[in-house]
């Protein structure tokens, strides 16, 4: 009588760990697809795939912002971030520009199922411009309810996404003196000052 529990449970968790896959999220490589023709579990919600993917995001941003960028300027290296980095010797890219470049190699991974970025109404680089109405409903979502996130649908040619977006806050003084004072700011562009929410994180998931 004991036994049949534990078979669940140990269902459930077969499922749990096999469910990312399922919605065709893994990685890129064969083992990954073959769990893929597991027998059809439900999957995780859309919802808990993008708060995860999201976590993972935000903890290598702040890794590479404290544990490099910072590291590199409290030692004086003759090494330093520099938006120009591609054309500077003995520079690094931007948070912000790493980021980016992640994004864009996961939207060219077909295999990935999802697709996020850093956006703003006000973005420095226009790649990061808010592009659609959820997008925009969602940035000024997250900039009026602090500590909340969002979460939509929105059909995309045809295609339906869920889409969840995360505030990206001013959080340390170099956040707000950069952007502030930069050359590709708008007409209409704000002055940022601590806590203000100067763009948002959206995670997108196809649902069809
Ligand atoms: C040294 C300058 C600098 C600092 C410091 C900086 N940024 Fe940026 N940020 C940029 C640049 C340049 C871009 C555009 C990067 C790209 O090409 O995608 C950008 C992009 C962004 C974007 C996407 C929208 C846009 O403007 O293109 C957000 C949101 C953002 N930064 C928020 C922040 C936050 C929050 C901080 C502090 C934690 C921060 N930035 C620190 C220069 C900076």
């Amino acid at each position: 009588m004991k036994k049949k529990p534990l078979l669940a449970l140990g269902a459930l968790l077969t499922l749990f760990s096999t469910s990312i896959y399922v919605t065709g999220c893994g990685g890129a490589n064969g083992e990954q697809t073959s769990v893929s023709a597991a027998p059809a579990p439900s999957g995780i919600s859309p919802q808990k795939f993008a708060d995860g993917v999201h976590a993972v995001m935000m903890a290598d941003r702040t890794v590479y912002a404290k544990q490099v960028v910072t590291r590199l300027k409290s030692q004086k290296a003759s090494v330093k971030p520099s938006e120009y980095w591609e054309d500077e010797a003995h520079t690094i890219p931007l948070p912000a520009q790493m980021f980016r470049m992640g994004a864009e190699l996961v939207s060219e991974n077909a295999k990935a199922g999802f697709s996020y970025g850093l956006k703003s109404k006000w973005p420095l680089n226009s790649q990061n411009k808010a592009s659609t109405p959820v997008e925009i409903e969602g940035l000024d979502y997250v900039a009026d309810h602090p500590g909340e996130n969002f979460y939509g649908e929105e059909k995309i040619n045809g295609k339906t996404f869920y889409t969840a977006i995360y505030a990206d806050k001013a959080v340390a003084k170099a956040c707000w003196e950069c952007h502030n004072d930069h050359g590709n700011r708008g007409d209409d562009y704000p002055e940022f000052k601590q806590g203000d929410v100067m763009g948002g994180v959206v995670v997108r998931i196809p649902l069809d």
